[in-house]
Protein backbone atom coordinates (compact mmCIF):
# COMPACT_ATOMS: atom_id res chain seq x y z
CA UNK A 1 0.00 0.00 0.00
CA UNK A 2 1.40 3.50 -0.58
CA UNK A 3 1.18 5.83 2.27
CA UNK A 4 -0.15 9.51 2.50
CA UNK A 5 3.90 10.44 3.28
CA UNK A 6 5.18 8.72 -0.07
CA UNK A 7 2.70 10.09 -2.48
CA UNK A 8 2.91 13.60 -1.12
CA UNK A 9 6.94 13.08 -1.81
CA UNK A 10 6.24 11.98 -5.42
CA UNK A 11 3.72 15.16 -6.05
CA UNK A 12 6.15 17.42 -4.79
CA UNK A 13 9.15 16.16 -6.78
CA UNK A 14 7.04 15.68 -9.84
CA UNK A 15 5.97 19.71 -8.87
CA UNK A 16 9.44 20.34 -9.04
CA UNK A 17 10.54 18.65 -11.71
CA UNK A 18 7.77 20.24 -13.67
CA UNK A 19 9.52 24.12 -12.25
CA UNK A 20 12.45 23.23 -13.23
CA UNK A 21 11.63 22.21 -16.91
CA UNK A 22 10.07 24.96 -17.24
CA UNK A 23 12.92 27.53 -16.22
CA UNK A 24 14.49 25.66 -18.55
CA UNK A 25 12.26 25.77 -21.41
CA UNK A 26 11.98 29.46 -21.00
CA UNK A 27 15.81 30.05 -20.22
CA UNK A 28 16.38 28.30 -23.51
CA UNK A 29 14.84 31.03 -25.95
CA UNK A 30 12.98 27.91 -27.60
CA UNK A 31 9.51 29.77 -27.57
CA UNK A 32 9.13 32.47 -30.63
CA UNK A 33 7.85 35.51 -29.19
CA UNK A 34 7.23 36.96 -32.56
CA UNK A 35 4.06 38.13 -33.84
CA UNK A 36 4.32 36.38 -36.89
CA UNK A 37 4.78 33.28 -35.78
CA UNK A 38 1.52 31.99 -34.22
CA UNK A 39 1.55 30.41 -30.67
CA UNK A 40 1.23 26.05 -30.55
CA UNK A 41 -2.12 25.25 -29.68
CA UNK A 42 -1.71 24.56 -26.16
CA UNK A 43 0.08 27.88 -25.21
CA UNK A 44 -3.20 29.28 -27.32
CA UNK A 45 -5.84 26.83 -25.52
CA UNK A 46 -4.80 27.94 -21.89
CA UNK A 47 -4.48 31.85 -23.03
CA UNK A 48 -7.83 31.61 -25.03
CA UNK A 49 -9.23 30.24 -21.53
CA UNK A 50 -7.21 32.89 -19.24
CA UNK A 51 -9.14 35.99 -21.29
CA UNK A 52 -12.60 34.44 -21.02
CA UNK A 53 -12.80 33.26 -17.42
CA UNK A 54 -10.53 36.77 -16.47
CA UNK A 55 -13.40 38.82 -18.68
CA UNK A 56 -16.79 36.88 -17.93
CA UNK A 57 -16.32 37.23 -14.05
CA UNK A 58 -14.80 40.90 -14.45
CA UNK A 59 -17.76 42.30 -16.77
CA UNK A 60 -20.79 40.57 -14.75
CA UNK A 61 -21.27 43.78 -12.04
CA UNK A 62 -21.09 45.72 -14.97
CA UNK A 63 -24.69 47.38 -15.56
CA UNK A 64 -25.44 49.05 -19.14
CA UNK A 65 -27.46 51.96 -19.92
CA UNK A 66 -29.52 52.94 -22.32
CA UNK A 67 -28.07 51.19 -25.96
CA UNK A 68 -30.19 53.00 -28.21
CA UNK A 69 -29.77 56.34 -27.87
CA UNK A 70 -29.37 58.15 -31.37
CA UNK A 71 -27.31 60.27 -30.23
CA UNK A 72 -25.29 57.86 -28.28
CA UNK A 73 -24.56 55.49 -31.30
CA UNK A 74 -23.37 58.80 -33.71
CA UNK A 75 -20.61 59.80 -30.83
CA UNK A 76 -19.87 56.02 -30.67
CA UNK A 77 -19.44 55.90 -34.58
CA UNK A 78 -16.47 59.22 -33.83
CA UNK A 79 -15.24 57.99 -31.67
CA UNK A 80 -14.69 54.34 -33.55
CA UNK A 81 -13.65 55.99 -36.61
CA UNK A 82 -10.49 57.94 -34.83
CA UNK A 83 -9.74 55.32 -32.52
CA UNK A 84 -10.83 51.60 -33.68
CA UNK A 85 -11.30 51.59 -37.31
CA UNK A 86 -7.31 50.41 -38.06
CA UNK A 87 -7.35 47.54 -36.21
CA UNK A 88 -11.00 46.47 -36.26
CA UNK A 89 -12.03 47.62 -39.52
CA UNK A 90 -15.65 49.46 -40.74
CA UNK A 91 -18.53 48.80 -43.18
CA UNK A 92 -16.48 49.75 -46.20
CA UNK A 93 -13.18 49.51 -45.08
CA UNK A 94 -11.70 46.35 -45.45
CA UNK A 95 -8.08 46.81 -44.57
CA UNK A 96 -5.52 48.57 -42.99
CA UNK A 97 -1.15 48.38 -42.77
CA UNK A 98 -1.46 48.07 -39.07
CA UNK A 99 -4.06 45.05 -38.88
CA UNK A 100 -2.05 42.41 -41.25
CA UNK A 101 0.71 42.21 -38.64
CA UNK A 102 -1.01 41.85 -35.53
CA UNK A 103 -1.43 38.58 -33.91
CA UNK A 104 -3.30 37.81 -32.03
CA UNK A 105 -5.03 39.39 -35.00
CA UNK A 106 -8.11 41.89 -33.68
CA UNK A 107 -11.67 40.57 -34.64
CA UNK A 108 -13.25 42.23 -37.72
CA UNK A 109 -16.43 44.39 -35.77
CA UNK A 110 -17.85 45.04 -38.81
CA UNK A 111 -18.98 41.94 -38.74
CA UNK A 112 -19.13 40.81 -35.47
CA UNK A 113 -22.47 40.93 -33.84
CA UNK A 114 -21.38 42.20 -29.89
CA UNK A 115 -24.11 39.47 -27.83
CA UNK A 116 -22.98 40.69 -24.59
CA UNK A 117 -22.47 44.83 -24.15
CA UNK A 118 -21.27 44.25 -20.47
CA UNK A 119 -18.28 41.72 -22.08
CA UNK A 120 -17.66 44.92 -24.55
CA UNK A 121 -17.45 47.63 -22.23
CA UNK A 122 -15.38 45.89 -20.43
CA UNK A 123 -12.86 45.22 -23.17
CA UNK A 124 -12.97 48.47 -24.31
CA UNK A 125 -11.85 49.97 -21.35
CA UNK A 126 -9.17 47.69 -19.74
CA UNK A 127 -7.38 46.24 -22.90
CA UNK A 128 -6.34 42.59 -23.12
CA UNK A 129 -2.66 42.07 -22.05
CA UNK A 130 0.20 40.96 -24.44
CA UNK A 131 -2.37 41.69 -27.41
CA UNK A 132 -2.36 44.84 -28.87
CA UNK A 133 -5.78 45.73 -27.37
CA UNK A 134 -5.19 48.97 -25.37
CA UNK A 135 -7.14 49.78 -22.23
CA UNK A 136 -8.97 52.56 -23.49
CA UNK A 137 -10.27 53.79 -19.92
CA UNK A 138 -6.59 55.72 -20.16
CA UNK A 139 -8.53 58.19 -22.84
CA UNK A 140 -12.38 57.63 -22.65
CA UNK A 141 -14.78 58.33 -19.82
CA UNK A 142 -16.72 55.53 -19.32
CA UNK A 143 -20.04 57.50 -21.01
CA UNK A 144 -17.94 57.59 -24.14
CA UNK A 145 -16.54 54.04 -24.18
CA UNK A 146 -20.70 52.95 -23.60
CA UNK A 147 -21.05 55.28 -26.55
CA UNK A 148 -18.56 53.16 -28.69
CA UNK A 149 -20.37 49.89 -27.45
CA UNK A 150 -23.90 51.50 -28.40
CA UNK A 151 -22.26 51.84 -31.83
CA UNK A 152 -20.80 48.89 -31.81
CA UNK A 153 -23.82 46.58 -31.85
CA UNK A 154 -25.54 48.77 -34.54
CA UNK A 155 -22.39 48.51 -36.95
CA UNK A 156 -22.81 44.85 -38.80
CA UNK A 157 -26.12 46.14 -39.59
CA UNK A 158 -24.98 49.11 -40.89
CA UNK A 159 -23.95 49.48 -45.32
CA UNK A 160 -20.93 51.50 -46.28
CA UNK A 161 -23.11 54.81 -46.50
CA UNK A 162 -25.06 54.74 -44.01
CA UNK A 163 -21.71 54.59 -41.57
CA UNK A 164 -20.24 57.87 -43.55
CA UNK A 165 -23.64 59.54 -43.21
CA UNK A 166 -23.48 58.58 -39.32
CA UNK A 167 -20.13 59.97 -38.99
CA UNK A 168 -20.84 63.19 -41.60
CA UNK A 169 -24.40 63.91 -39.78
CA UNK A 170 -22.23 64.27 -36.64
CA UNK A 171 -19.60 66.29 -36.89
CA UNK A 172 -21.80 68.99 -38.92
C1 LIG B 1 -3.69 48.57 -32.26
C2 LIG B 1 -4.83 47.73 -32.57
C3 LIG B 1 -6.13 47.92 -31.82
C4 LIG B 1 -6.82 49.09 -31.63
C5 LIG B 1 -6.42 50.50 -32.05
C6 LIG B 1 -8.06 48.70 -30.99
N1 LIG B 1 -8.11 47.36 -30.79
FE1 LIG B 1 -9.66 46.26 -30.05
N2 LIG B 1 -8.58 44.56 -30.17
C7 LIG B 1 -7.33 44.47 -30.74
C8 LIG B 1 -6.90 43.08 -30.70
C9 LIG B 1 -5.58 42.55 -31.22
C10 LIG B 1 -7.95 42.35 -30.08
C11 LIG B 1 -7.99 40.85 -29.83
C12 LIG B 1 -7.26 40.53 -28.56
C13 LIG B 1 -7.26 39.04 -28.28
O1 LIG B 1 -7.76 38.25 -29.07
O2 LIG B 1 -6.76 38.67 -27.21
C14 LIG B 1 -8.99 43.32 -29.77
C15 LIG B 1 -10.19 42.98 -29.16
C16 LIG B 1 -11.25 43.85 -29.05
C17 LIG B 1 -12.57 43.49 -28.58
C18 LIG B 1 -13.01 42.10 -28.10
C19 LIG B 1 -13.73 41.41 -29.20
C20 LIG B 1 -14.22 40.04 -28.79
O3 LIG B 1 -14.54 39.27 -29.69
O4 LIG B 1 -14.27 39.73 -27.60
C21 LIG B 1 -13.36 44.61 -28.64
C22 LIG B 1 -14.82 44.73 -28.28
C23 LIG B 1 -12.51 45.68 -29.13
N3 LIG B 1 -11.25 45.19 -29.37
C24 LIG B 1 -12.95 46.97 -29.33
C25 LIG B 1 -12.11 48.04 -29.68
C26 LIG B 1 -12.53 49.41 -29.73
C27 LIG B 1 -13.95 49.89 -29.48
C28 LIG B 1 -11.44 50.15 -30.06
C29 LIG B 1 -11.34 51.66 -30.18
C30 LIG B 1 -11.81 52.45 -29.07
C31 LIG B 1 -10.32 49.23 -30.26
N4 LIG B 1 -10.77 47.96 -29.99
C32 LIG B 1 -9.05 49.60 -30.66
C33 LIG B 1 -6.58 45.49 -31.28
C34 LIG B 1 -6.94 46.83 -31.29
Amino acid sequence: MVSIAKLGIVSAATLAALAIGGVVFVGSGFYNIGADDHHTRIVLAIIEQLRERSIAVRARAINPPNLEDPTRIGAGAEHYAALCVDCHLAPGVTKSDIRAGLYPHPPNLAQEDIRDPQRAFWTVKHGIKMSAMPAWGKTLSDAAIWDVVAFLRQMPAMTPDTYQQLLEGHSG
